[in-house]
C-alpha cells in the first residue's frame, strides 16, 4: 500500500480517486482535515477497504512512526500543505508549521522507518514530495520557461515554505540516501478545488451575480494543469523516477489571468445563459504578486514519457460543468456543513 498525505485536499482527493480506480493497491490517507480538507469528496470511497482515513497532523511525528510501521507502506506520496498564496500573506506562520516543520517531521519519520527495511523493500521505497513551480520566482516575459536547475527565488510565504520543504527532501537523499523524488508543478484546476483559488472563486462568484476581483492589471501568466494530469504524473514519477531527482510538470499552457476568467464567463453563458463579463472588477493587486510562471515539462517527457492529456479548452470545460453539476458540494462547502462529515460519516472508519 501506499501512504498519501493531505489525500482529502483538492489534487489529493483527485490523486486518491485516481489511484483506485486504476488500482487494487490500498492508500492510506493521512490527513489534518484543516478548513482545505474535505472528506466528503470521498464519500464514494466510504466502506472501500482500500482506503483507510487516518486523522492526524504531519507535525506529529510518533503518529506518523506508528503509522508506518503498522500499515508498512511502500511509498509516502506527500501532499499536505497550507496551499493558498493570499494566505500566506495575511498570516504565514501556519505555512511555516506545516510546510516546513511538518514535512521535516515526515521526513524524519521515513527516514527512520526506511533505515529498518531491508534489501529490495528498502531499494523500492519511495518518498515523493509533491511541489510548486512558485519556487523558482517570476519570470520575465520572454524569458524561457523553468526547467529542473533554474535557481530557486521564491517570494511570498507559501512559495518560500514550499522551497525550504524542497531543500530539506533534497537532504534527506544527499545525506542520509533516502529515495526521494520532487515533482515541481505550475497551477493545477479541476473538481474538487476549494472556491478560494482564481478558478473556482470566479465560477462561485459568476453564478452568485457577485463581483469577479481581478489582482492588478490582470495581466499576470501562469500555466494551467488539469488535476488530473497533475495526478497522472505523480504516478508516472512515482512509478519510474531516479531517486533524488526532480521532475517539473506543466500544461504548457501559459495564459494571463484575465483569459482565464472571460473562457469562464463564455463558458457559463453557454450552459446558463447571461452576461457574466461584466461582473469583471479590477481591484488592489496582490503584494509580491508574481508576474509570470512557466513550466518546461520536457524533462519528464523525455525521461518518462509524461505529457499532459488534456488541453485548456477541454479541462476548462469539464470543470465548469462540474462546478455546474455539484452546487450541493459548492453550498456545503461556502457553508462549512462539509467540515461535520468526519463527525456524522466516519466515526468507526477514521481513526
Ligand atoms: P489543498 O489546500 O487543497 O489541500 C491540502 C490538504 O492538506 C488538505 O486536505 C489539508 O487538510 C491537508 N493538511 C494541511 N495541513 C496539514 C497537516 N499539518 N497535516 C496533515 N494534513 C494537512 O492543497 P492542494 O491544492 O490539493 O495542493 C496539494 C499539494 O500540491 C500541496 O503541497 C501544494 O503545495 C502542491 N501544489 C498545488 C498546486 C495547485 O495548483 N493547487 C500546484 C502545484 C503544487
Ligand atoms: P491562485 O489561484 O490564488 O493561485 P497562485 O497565486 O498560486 O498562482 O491565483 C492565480 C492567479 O489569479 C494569481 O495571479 C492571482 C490571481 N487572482 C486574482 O486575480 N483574483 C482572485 O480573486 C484570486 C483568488 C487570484
Amino acid at each position: 500500500m501506499i501512504l498519501v498525505t493531505g489525500g482529502a485536499g483538492f489534487i489529493g482527493t483527485n490523486f486518491v480517486l485516481d489511484w483506485l480506480a486504476q488500482s487494487d493497491e490500498a492508500v492510506i490517507n493521512f490527513d489534518k482535515l484543516t478548513y482545505a480538507g474535505n472528506l466528503q469528496n470521498l464519500a464514494s470511497l466510504a466502506g472501500d477497504p482500500r482506503h483507510v482515513f487516518v486523522h492526524g497532523d504531519i507535525n506529529d511525528q510518533q503518529k506518523i512512526a506508528t503509522l508506518l510501521m503498522r500499515f508498512q507502506p511502500r511509498a509516502i506520496v506527500h501532499l499536505a500543505a497550507e496551499s493558498h498564496v493570499d494566505r500566506s500573506i495575511h498570516g504565514p506562520e501556519e505555512f511555516i508549521q506545516t510546510n516546513i516543520v511538518g514535512t521535516f517531521r515526515l521526513l524524519e519519520a521515513a527516514y527512520r522507518y526506511w533505515k529498518e527495511q531491508k534489501g529490495k523493500t528498502q531499494q523500492d521505497f519511495r518518498f515523493l514530495h509533491v511541489s510548486t513551480d512558485e519556487v523558482y520566482g517570476s519570470l520575465a516575459k520572454g524569458a524561457p520557461a523553468f526547467t529542473e536547475t533554474h535557481a530557486y527565488q521564491p517570494n511570498s510565504p507559501y512559495s518560500a515554505s514550499k522551497a525550504s520543504s524542497d531543500q530539506l527532501v533534497r537532504a534527506y537523499h544527499h545525506t542520509y540516501g533516502l529515495p526521494t523524488l520532487i515533482t515541481n508543478c505550475s497551477n493545477n484546476y479541476g473538481a474538487f478545488q476549494f472556491p478560494e483559488k482564481l478558478i473556482p472563486l470566479m465560477i462561485v462568484n459568476a453564478l452568485a451575480g457577485k463581483p469577479l476581483p481581478i489582482y492588478g492589471d490582470g495581466q499576470q501568466i501562469r500555466d494551467w494543469l488539469y488535476v488530473q494530469d497533475h495526478c497522472s504524473a505523480i504516478r508516472r514519477v512515482l512509478a519510474a523516477g531516479v531517486p533524488g531527482e526532480t521532475y517539473n510538470i506543466g500544461g504548457w499552457n501559459e495564459k494571463p489571468n484575465i483569459e482565464i476568467v472571460h473562457a469562464i464567463c463564455s463558458l457559463l453563458n453557454e450552459f446558463r445563459p447571461a452576461d457574466y463579463h461584466r461582473l469583471i472588477t479590477y481591484v488592489a493587486d496582490r503584494p509580491g504578486h508574481d508576474r509570470r510562471y512557466a513550466i518546461d515539462a520536457r524533462k519528464i517527457e523525455r525521461e518518462l514519457g509524461w505529457k499532459p492529456g488534456e488541453t485548456f479548452e477541454t479541462g476548462i470545460r469539464k470543470t465548469v460543468q462540474w462546478y455546474l453539476d455539484n452546487q450541493n458540494w459548492l453550498a456545503n462547502v461556502q457553508s462549512g456543513e462539509y467540515r461535520k462529515w468526519i463527525e456524522t460519516h466516519y466515526q468507526g472508519h477514521a481513526e
